[in-house]
């Protein structure tokens, strides 16, 4: 369920058209709905409400300091993948105690700020990492809390570049090494071992791919404890799918409902670190059409948003749907909805049935709210759009849009070149 409906034939983001914060703001925009970015988080609250949880909102989803401050407000911690994602949620007043770090390549740098931070705990991906956090915690007089992201492997069944809990994917340890390598971070003095840590893969429409990982997460706690390891945290890492074409995911609270009994003893307390299912739609791209042409038969409607804005079509084929910000009566065309960037790959959409759109006409780019600004680039020398939030009939700039002095920030020329 998400906040962007028709009411007539205008699209509405909450209680305001779209196309009026357009007039305002200009094109391409992200647009977000404040209330729906609440419902998606209060629905992970509330279905795990009465079991001890933490709900880690993935940070490389959206990292918008106004999009973060809102769910720091509704009590949420974060799960983030380098240094600058923990700036930005602290920065945002996301507890570090509520904070997990994950990520294959920790730099020494990045573990010191974390430690001083005083971050919940590492997810450690290899005994390498786990050396240099141990030596980095001993000089830095503390203890690391750690857990290991063990790799289940399973078959998330979603897109290969999206799956990450195979055996041949580069995150996390292997389940058979897992309890060598608990047993070598006992022996080390800077270490204290309170987790467990695994994610699958994102985009996840069924329920049984995170019940399985639990049961195999909890079959290694109960290994660990014949080796008198004990473990608090279970961190069952994100992935959980949204809506974007016409699949069914399940709802938070009935993963919840498959999973606390499994887990049945209340000592663990259970992690889960969404992103895409909070944020992704809570959140659409508004382009404007620039251009029709025909070339071989083929309809292109060229937008005035690009790869660089959002990549996800581009990357990885995915479906988004694309509607009119105005309903209009033409005819449908078949067309291929594309951007202004010198690439092949620069599309929105391939062979999509359209109500032939005008140039001028704005089209929303539906479910872009995750992994859509927080992957957008200056490719082709484009400039990174605004941001609005939208509350009720009230809406917000929550970045402004960049400018070409931004371009060149932090350039330098070499004094032979001058
Ligand atoms: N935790 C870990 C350790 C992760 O690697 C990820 C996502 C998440 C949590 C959050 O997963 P979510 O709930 O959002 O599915 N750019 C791709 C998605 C990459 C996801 C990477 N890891 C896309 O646009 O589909």
């Amino acid at each position: 369920m998400h906040n962007f409906q028709y009411k007539k034939s205008e699209l509405y983001a909450e209680d305001v058209p779209v196309r009026k914060i357009v007039e305002k703001y200009g094109t391409p925009l992200y647009i977000y709905s404040y209330t729906t970015l609440v419902r998606h988080y209060k629905a992970f609250e509330n279905a795990f409400n009465g079991s001890p949880h933490i709900i880690c909102f993935a940070l490389k989803a959206n990292s918008n300091a106004a999009i973060l401050k809102t769910l720091a407000k509704e009590g949420c911690g974060a799960d983030v993948v380098s240094g600058g994602e923990l700036f930005l949620a602290m920065k945002a007043g996301i507890p570090a105690n509520k904070t997990v770090y994950a990520g294959v390549g920790k730099t020494g740098e990045e573990i010191r700020y974390a430690l001083k931070s005083g971050i919940l705990m590492f997810n450690i991906e290899s005994a390498d990492e786990l050396r240099t956090i141990n030596k980095i915690a001993g000089e830095s007089g503390v203890r690391a809390p750690i857990a290991f992201r063990v790799n289940p492997n399973i078959n998330a069944s979603t897109h290969p570049y999206i799956s990450t809990g195979l055996k041949k994917h580069k995150f996390g340890i292997p389940m058979e090494h897992a309890i060598e390598n608990y047993r070598l971070a006992r022996k080390m003095p800077n270490i204290n071992i309170i987790g467990i840590h695994c994610h699958i893969g994102s985009q996840i429409t069924k329920i049984s791919p995170f019940v399985e990982a639990v049961k195999k997460v909890l079959l290694l706690a109960d290994k660990l404890k014949t080796h008198g390891i004990k473990i608090k945290y279970l961190d069952i890492g994100g992935g959980l799918g949204i809506t974007y074409g016409n699949e069914v995911s399940p709802h938070p609270a009935d993963i919840a409902k498959k999973i606390i009994p499994v887990i049945k003893d209340d000592h663990f307390t259970l992690i889960l670190e969404p992103g895409r299912s909070i944020v992704g739609n809570a959140g659409i791209l508004v382009t404007k059409v620039l251009y029709l042409k025909k070339s071989h038969k083929k309809e292109f409607v060229i937008v005035d948003a690009g790869m660089n804005d959002l990549i996800r079509p581009s990357l990885y084929e995915a479906y988004h749907h694309i509607l009119p910000a105005r309903k209009n009566r033409r005819a449908e065309i078949l067309a291929d909805v594309v951007g202004p960037i010198c690439e092949s790959g620069d599309f929105f959409a391939r062979e999509r049935k359209l109500n032939a759109p005008a140039r001028g006409d704005l089209l929303a780019v539906m479910s872009a709210g995750a992994y859509g600004f927080s992957m957008s680039s200056n490719y082709n020398g484009r400039l990174r759009s605004a941001e609005i939030l939208v509350k009720g009939c009230e809406y917000f700039v929550i970045r402004e849009r960049e400018t070409w002095k931004d371009l060149v920030r932090g350039e330098k020329i070499p004094g032979f070149l001058r």
